[in-house]
């Protein structure tokens, strides 16, 4: 990763080499963390924040499900990220807030270690690649499941629940393919190792319910709108195996992976980006980099409150 200059801790910015833990860090040990995987854009009218208080909000609700005070309201909260990204002097960035148990006492119950507040942002490119947004990506259904509501609520977004992720991408990769789709564990499908997924059908969109245990995606939702601002018939449905292998196309969304066409499926060729998912990808792209007023209201930027020094 590249490293920037400045990380937000608790209140201050801190130099990025600085930002330590112990290793006796709760966190560490039992995964007791919740963050968020945001993009910042640089945009004409400057360096804006992809639907920063819907990921602030789903922090929230994360660090509420495994009982942490993260003590900043959302407005301070989003103010320090501006702050974060101003003060490294960053355009379009990756912005990784995490709240997580720090240092204190040993063992599951966590509720008397202190939490934590980080905030760090760095350049980071297309996730599955340049190339793969328009060739697409090589995906493997993971012999891992993913962890249905009564494991570990897929809703929230808790470092420890990552362990699973890994599993399925190194699953993927040491098989030769490029990324792992994680089906529930009902066997029907929920979403890839970092990305939700969408199936194009006769003009149709699909894309799987939260209830099959997805996590419920900024993007996916933005996605959804996009494509029914293009008139498309946008489906929350369940899908089994061969809807990946039957598609006329389908993507990956997320974060990190923007809108990443799939090229196949277990070697079931699906092919390249096609019409949909070029069309969403321009509609996408236009508006995280400004050239898009339709939905201008996802791009924010920088509020006045400031909350670091
Ligand atoms: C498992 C999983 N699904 C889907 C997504 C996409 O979510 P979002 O669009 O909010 O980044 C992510 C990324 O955070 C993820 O980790």
């Amino acid at each position: 990763m590249q490293a920037t200059e400045k990380i937000w801790r608790n209140g201050s910015f801190i130099p990025w080499d600085d930002a330590q833990v112990h290793v006796l860090t709760h966190a560490l040990h039992y995964g007791t963390g919740v963050f968020e995987g945001i993009r910042a854009y640089a945009t004409p009218k400057g360096t804006a924040v992809f639907r920063l208080n819907a990921h602030l909000e789903r922090l929230r609700r994360s660090a509420a499900l495994y009982e942490m005070e993260i003590g900043l309201s959302t407005p301070e909260l989003a103010a320090a990220i501006h702050e974060t990204i101003a003060s490294n002097g960053v355009g379009s960035c990756y912005v990784r807030p995490i709240v997580f148990r720090g240092y204190g006492e040993m063992g599951l119950f966590a509720l008397n270690n202190p939490v934590d507040v980080a905030i760090a942002v760095w350049p980071w490119g297309a996730y599955l690649g340049e190339e793969a947004l328009e060739a697409g990506v090589r995906c493997k259904v993971s012999s891992f499941r993913r962890y249905g509501p009564n494991t570990m609520p897929p809703a929230a977004k808790a470092s420890g629940q990552y362990i699973n992720s890994v599993l399925a991408k190194h699953e993927a990769t040491r098989s030769g393919y490029d990324e792992a789709i994680l089906l529930n564990e009902q066997g029907f499908v929920a979403d890839g190792s970092g990305e939700n997924v969408f199936v194009a059908r006769d003009g149709v969109l699909y894309t799987p319910p939260t209830s099959d245990s997805c996590l419920p995606g900024i993007t996916r939702e933005s996605v959804i709108q996009m494509a029914q601002s293009l008139g498309y018939d946008v489906r929350v449905a369940t899908l089994v195996r061969s809807d990946l292998y039957f598609a006329d196309e389908a993507f990956l969304c997320g974060t990190a992976a923007e809108v990443t066409p799939i090229a196949s499926v277990d070697g079931q060729e699906i092919g390249g980006r096609g019409p949909i998912t070029k069309q969403i990808q321009e509609v996408f792209f236009a508006t995280v980099e400004g050239r898009d007023e339709r939905f201008a209201e996802f791009l924010e930027y920088p509020v006045t409150a400031t909350v670091g020094t």
